[in-house]
């Protein structure tokens, strides 16, 4: 168990963060930060005046607090407007930054282009965490995804081990369900990873996907995993187009508390983690999705595996994708 995990950003992802860490006791500690809501300067005094009281990470904590009794966990949680609530956290979970929306007219962006607004976020995050607690180990889920992790690697450098990014366990979990759901059988039965970016690029990576151990071609046709595929690779925008207001919050948060739980338990647990590459698969300087064996340091070791020839040509392009809005990253920072 940890002694205390910080959450930045109080929204819908990181509220079911904190009440997932108290009810599984993660760490003794929870500390969530968001600064909503907003004190309008244009609002008449008397409204300013309640606004200013009002704290939506306080009051979730309160609102988690207060059913610890029923549920029989002792877990200390405390919010803050400011970034005090994360004060000596040994690992961060950073939610903080707009997320996808269904317009008006059904579309909605790619996760790209929130970089500009959540660029802004970041920087703030970045600087909340260097003051609150410099060591912590870092797990960021904001879009874009890779280039928001890159953006805190830039502000903190820490240590290769200690900053990675969750998607590809959100990923791999969507291909998972559409595989166990085509071929009937449970969910615990399946296996699979999806690496690359958490963009339109990203790779199921068909070879490693088995039923029970058994390659999934045994069970599914070419043209079903084809479907299977491509409807992984946009999953997300079919939550955010379904829901209207905003994008998938309970299965990334699962997968980042996956990985959290990895960490505190010193599990050693093979998870497909955004994780700095600094060589492997021919990458060098960029945060992209491959296996991880995630442990008490963090990242303990960055797995190489074989792909084929079709997975590696894919995993080449996401990388493309994920230099590309990191070059976006370098533009803006000049
Ligand atoms: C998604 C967002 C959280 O894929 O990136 O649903």
């Amino acid at each position: 168990m940890l002694n205390k995990i910080g959450v930045i950003g109080g929204g819908y992802i990181g509220g079911v963060l904190a009440q997932e860490i108290a009810k599984r006791r993660l760490a003794r500690e929870v500390g969530l930060v968001d600064p909503a809501p907003f004190v309008n300067p244009d609002d008449p005094p008397e409204r300013q005046e309640v606004v200013g009281k009002q704290s939506v990470a306080i009051g979730k904590c309160l609102d988690i607090s207060e059913g610890l009794p029923t549920i029989g966990k002792d877990v200390k949680l405390t919010g803050s407007k400011d970034y005090s609530a994360i004060k000596d956290a040994d690992l961060i979970i950073n939610t903080a930054g707009v997320p996808r929306k269904a317009r008006p007219d059904g579309t909605f962006p790619t996760r790209e282009e929130l970089l500009t607004i959540n660029l802004k976020v970041t920087n703030q995050v970045a600087a909340g965490i260097k003051e609150m607690c410099p060591n912590a180990t870092v797990i960021s889920i904001a879009n874009p995804l890779d280039a928001i992790v890159y953006t805190l690697n830039k502000a903190l450098k820490p240590a290769k081990n200690k900053l990675m990014g969750m998607a590809g366990q959100l990923d791999s979990g969507r291909y998972c369900y559409f595989v166990a759901e085509a071929a009937n059988v449970s969910v615990e039965n399946v296996n699979a990873m999806v690496m690359g970016g958490h963009g339109d690029t990203m790779v199921p990576v068909r070879s490693s996907c088995q039923i029970a151990g058994i390659p999934v071609e045994k069970f599914l046709d070419d043209e079903t995993l084809k479907a299977i595929e491509a409807r992984t690779r946009k999953a997300g925008g079919e939550v955010v187009g379904l829901l209207g207001f905003g994008s998938a919050f309970v299965s990334p948060a699962w997968a980042a508390l996956e990985m959290a739980e990895a960490i505190a338990y010193d599990k050693r647990k093979v998870l497909p983690v955004c994780a700095k590459l600094e060589g492997e698969y021919g990458v060098d300087g960029l945060f992209v999705g491959v296996p991880c064996i995630l442990g008490k340091n963090g990242i303990e070791k960055v797995l190489e595996i074989d792909l084929t020839a079709d997975e590696k040509a894919a995993f080449e392009r996401s990388v493309g994708a994920v230099r590309k809005t990191c070059d976006e990253v370098e533009a803006m920072s000049v």
